[in-house]
């Protein structure tokens, strides 16, 4: 008879600002991708464990204090889809417990922080069935990859994370890489950048993010959308190290408009944008012609619009958020820095 045993983790949700649409083979991106955690959106995971070859797979699967039968199927056919590369799998029975700690009928995607926290306990696991792993982090991104792209992403806690190879010689399209910044670009950069979200809609998406990535296999602007993506990665990545705001915001409103801008272009095509949601994009525009300050948006697979400014901006922009833009959106997600 094995012994139960139990481990447990918490992952953050994360914003990308070059954004990963389109991929191949085994969940590999078509072009690189840069985020930075969340850290007011948090997953958590315990996953009681024990060594039973004959009976493995899920025993029970509890999401917020509730069995998820949906959820449980999904990460069964998950767990036999890695048994070649996480052979655990066909060893193990499992009780896995998760919750948020944002509201999951918001509209914001907990699929990223959610897989990640189940990779960072599988790979807990491994340690204490198996012996050491040299990196731990790689290990748990390459097993978050394969659940849903962006969340290997979520395995980072560092101030911007990269996956995918570059031009420049940096990232990996099997793990992430992080990007650690010193404390005087920190200081330059009004560190940390807060995401608040406005939630416009949170009504069931009409066509989801893994049939968007598909769409782009036969899309007119595959090729250019490629090209695109390296050159924002190479821009951002240099405005980052030097601490400059205004090209960093020019290139995550361009990688907003241009996810969208594929979506509205593919074939068959979809738009996922609310008309509030091009409503705060101009009001965000304006205020910030006529204050100068660092207010910029993006936005993900959805009409929610994320607010990304410097933490010393803070008080006249959730001014002007509470005063003009409140009323756009039917929820609001106040960015908060990290408490670490
Ligand atoms: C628009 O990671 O949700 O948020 O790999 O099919 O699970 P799957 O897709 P997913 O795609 C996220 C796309 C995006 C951009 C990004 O986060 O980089």
């Amino acid at each position: 008879m094995s012994t139960v045993q139990q481990v447990s983790s918490e992952a953050f949700s994360n914003i990308a600002f070059v954004k990963y649409w389109g991929k191949y083979g085994r969940q590999y991106p078509c072009n690189p991708s840069i985020s930075m955690p969340i850290p007011q959106c948090k997953s958590f995971c315990s996953m009681e464990f024990e060594l039973d070859d004959s009976n493995h797979g899920i025993e029970s699967f509890e999401f917020e204090g509730s069995e998820n039968t949906e959820f449980k199927n999904r990460i069964n056919n998950y767990l036999e889809s890695i048994s070649d590369v996480y052979p655990l799998s066909n060893k193990l029975r499992l009780k896995i417990k998760t919750s948020n700690n944002f509201p999951h009928s918001a509209g914001i995607a907990s699929s990223a922080s959610a897989f990640a926290a189940i990779a960072k306990c599988l790979v807990q696991i491994e340690e204490i069935v198996v012996g050491k792993i040299e990196n731990l982090n790689d290990r748990a991104s390459m097993l978050a990859r394969l659940a849903s792209g962006s969340a290997c992403r979520s395995i980072s806690e560092s101030e911007f994370t990269i996956w995918g190879k570059t031009k420049f010689d940096i990232g990996s399209n099997e793990f992430t890489q992080d990007v650690q910044l010193s404390d005087q670009t920190k200081d330059k950069l009004g560190w940390p950048l807060l995401d608040t979200i406005l939630v416009v809609s949170s009504e069931t998406k009409k066509v989801s993010s893994s049939q968007g990535h598909a769409l782009m296999n036969t899309h007119l602007y595959k090729d250019a959308r490629i090209e695109q993506a390296h050159e924002n990665m190479r821009v951002i990545y240099s405005a980052i190290q030097n601490a400059d705001l205004k090209t960093f915001g020019e290139i995550i409103e361009n990688e907003a408009l241009s996810l969208h801008a594929l979506m509205m272009t593919s074939y068959p095509s979809f738009c996922l944008l609310h008309p509030n949601s091009l409503k705060i994009i101009e009001l965000v525009k304006e205020f910030r012609e006529q204050t100068g300050t660092n207010l910029y948006f993006t936005i993900d697979a959805g009409p929610n619009i994320h607010l990304i400014y410097p933490n010393i901006e803070k008080k006249i922009i959730n001014e002007f958020i509470t005063t003009n833009l409140l009323s756009l959106s039917e929820s609001i997600i106040w960015g908060e820095p990290s408490e670490q």
